[in-house]
């Protein structure tokens, strides 16, 4: 039944040539095979309660099915050659879980109440889950206000979930980093996030996963050699408060302390065992998937799988709404970075991040990373980072995925919207006239209030499982 409804999804001409072939023809499934199943004899019969069924034309068809979600995991990632091992990233998801990575809270913000990791001063507050909280798919309903995280400290901008993640190569908001194990390691050295240091996790590695690390990476330095590589208490690691520069704090480069003083080859060494936790988390990350949503059955056949509003949703996305400039592909993203005319307001009461260049200063930073897949401790390099940084980036941002939206707790890179029909209606009226940094590339569109509403109904389809329950807790 349900193919002699998806028939009605052809255009007539098509519809009409391919009359013959639709019956065997329409149960191909996948996008190739079902956009194309036309039979003009059962028009009438899909739409619900009698009302106009909702038929895309061939035109739309064809750019629908190029959203279609991709069951091929992330690609390799030249970068790091445990991306792929189950074991990396079984130990990867011990580490994500594991607070006693991090150093002291900073913000009098932490008082221990819900919303925040601990109280002021504790050290081993902050895991990765901490933010990235997988009952919500790995974005941060957590902190108070639900827009920005706190963190050591509050960061101002917001927690990306990380489904699907594994298929980046530029990540964050801005582009600032281009591995997975520089991400890590500038959260671990982040004073607002785990405000820890890469020397005390290489400690806390060697203190608490020897066996599970050397199984994979081969031995570790003697981190337990006091002589050479001096104790460094949790309390002691990070910065004593935000914002201060690296010779303020203890266990990175620049520290003028503990990391300093070690000999060339053993800060090399202790980098790489940073570096190669953070690759085993990366492993983890890359199994992480939305997975497919009703969307996806719909495009494979099943007409009963969305309403005639998400359907029409659907067809706005790649139609009136021009979202498909942008939102392509099967996580609906460019992967690119883009000025959409965001003012900032006001979140978690009392902050604003108003002047934020974006993707043209965090590019230019991936540049000079030397945690880049162009750096030393990187096993590969596929030419990911742009030769220079195109000043038009000024005030861009990532385009986010769209797949299993519904658990975010609020929108855009500030968190600034909390109703994903205002996230809509954003777009329909082109942007705010002013107040951002940079050009806007969009323009009004002049959507109906009932094009909004579908265009929400149709994001919301887009949800999938998410990933096994197994990955939403440190392994046992
Ligand atoms: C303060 C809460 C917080 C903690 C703790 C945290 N993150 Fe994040 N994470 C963020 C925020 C905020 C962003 C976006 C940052 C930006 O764009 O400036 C982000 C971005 C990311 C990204 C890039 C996602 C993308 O789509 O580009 C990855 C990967 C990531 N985090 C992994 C981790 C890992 C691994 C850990 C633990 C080592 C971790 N995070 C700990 C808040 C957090
Ligand atoms: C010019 C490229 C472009 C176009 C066109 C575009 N988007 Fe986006 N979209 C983006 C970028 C970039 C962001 C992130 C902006 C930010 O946070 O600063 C975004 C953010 C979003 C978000 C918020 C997701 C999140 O996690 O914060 C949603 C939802 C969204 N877009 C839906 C749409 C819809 C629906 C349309 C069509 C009506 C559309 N977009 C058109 C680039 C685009």
């Amino acid at each position: 039944m349900s193919l002699l409804r998806l028939s009605l999804s052809a255009s007539l001409t098509l519809a009409a040539l391919l009359a013959v072939a639709c019956e065997e023809g329409g149960s191909a499934s996948g996008p190739g095979g079902s956009g194309a199943g036309g039979g003009a004899a059962t028009t009438g019969q899909g739409g619900a309660g009698g009302a106009t069924p909702v038929v895309p034309t061939a035109e739309q068809w064809a750019a629908l099915v190029t959203l279609r979600w991709d069951d091929e995991g992330p690609p390799e990632d030249v970068t790091n050659a445990w991306a792929d091992s189950p074991a990396a990233a079984a130990f990867g998801q011990r580490l994500f879980f594991d607070g006693r990575l991090s150093g002291p809270l900073l913000d009098g913000d932490n008082d221990g109440t819900v919303g925040t990791l601990g109280v002021k001063g504790e050290p081993g507050k902050v895991a990765c889950s901490g933010c990235h909280l997988p009952e919500s798919w790995f974005s941060d309903t957590r902190s108070n206000g639900q827009q920005i995280s706190l963190a050591a400290g509050w960061v101002l901008r917001r927690t990306i979930p990380l489904l699907d993640v594994g298929h980046k190569k530029l990540l964050n908001w801005d582009g600032r980093r281009d591995t997975f194990f520089g991400q890590a390691i500038g959260v671990f050295e982040a004073a607002k996030e785990m405000n820890s240091s890469r020397y005390f996790v290489a400690r806390a590695v060697h203190e608490h996963h020897r066996a599970e690390y050397e199984a994979l990476f081969g031995p570790l330095p003697p981190l337990d050699d006091t002589q050479r590589f001096p104790a460094l208490a949790a309390e002691e690691t990070g910065c004593p408060e935000p914002d201060l520069p690296a010779a303020d704090c203890e266990g990175m480069p620049g520290d003028e302390g503990v990391f300093d003083a070690l000999a060339p080859a053993d800060q090399e060494a202790v980098t790489r065992v940073a570096v190669n936790a953070a690759k085993a988390i990366e492993a983890y990350l890359r199994l992480l998937r939305c997975g497919e949503g009703r969307f996806d059955a719909w495009l494979d056949g099943d007409d009963a799988a969305l309403s005639d509003a998400e359907k029409r949703g659907a067809i706005a996305f790649v139609g009136r709404g021009k979202c498909a400039d942008c939102h392509v592909g099967p996580r609906l993203t460019d992967d690119g970075f883009h000025n959409v005319g965001l003012m900032p307001k006001t979140v978690a009461v009392v902050f604003l991040d108003k002047d934020d260049p974006g993707a043209s200063v965090g590019l230019a930073a991936a540049l000079n990373d030397p945690l880049s897949s162009r750096g030393i401790y990187s096993d590969g390099d596929d030419d990911r980072l742009p030769a220079s940084v195109d000043p038009a980036l000024l005030g861009a941002f990532a385009t986010p995925s769209l797949r299993c939206i519904s658990k975010r707790p609020s929108f855009f890179h500030t968190g600034q919207e909390k109703d994903l029909r205002e996230v809509v209606a954003f777009f329909d009226r082109g942007g705010h006239p002013a107040g951002f940094l940079g050009e806007s590339e969009i323009e009004p569109l002049d959507l109906t209030e009932q094009e909004i509403d579908d265009l929400v109904a149709f994001l919301l389809s887009l949800d999938g499982a998410g990933p096994d329950a197994a990955l939403l807790a440190p392994p046992p």
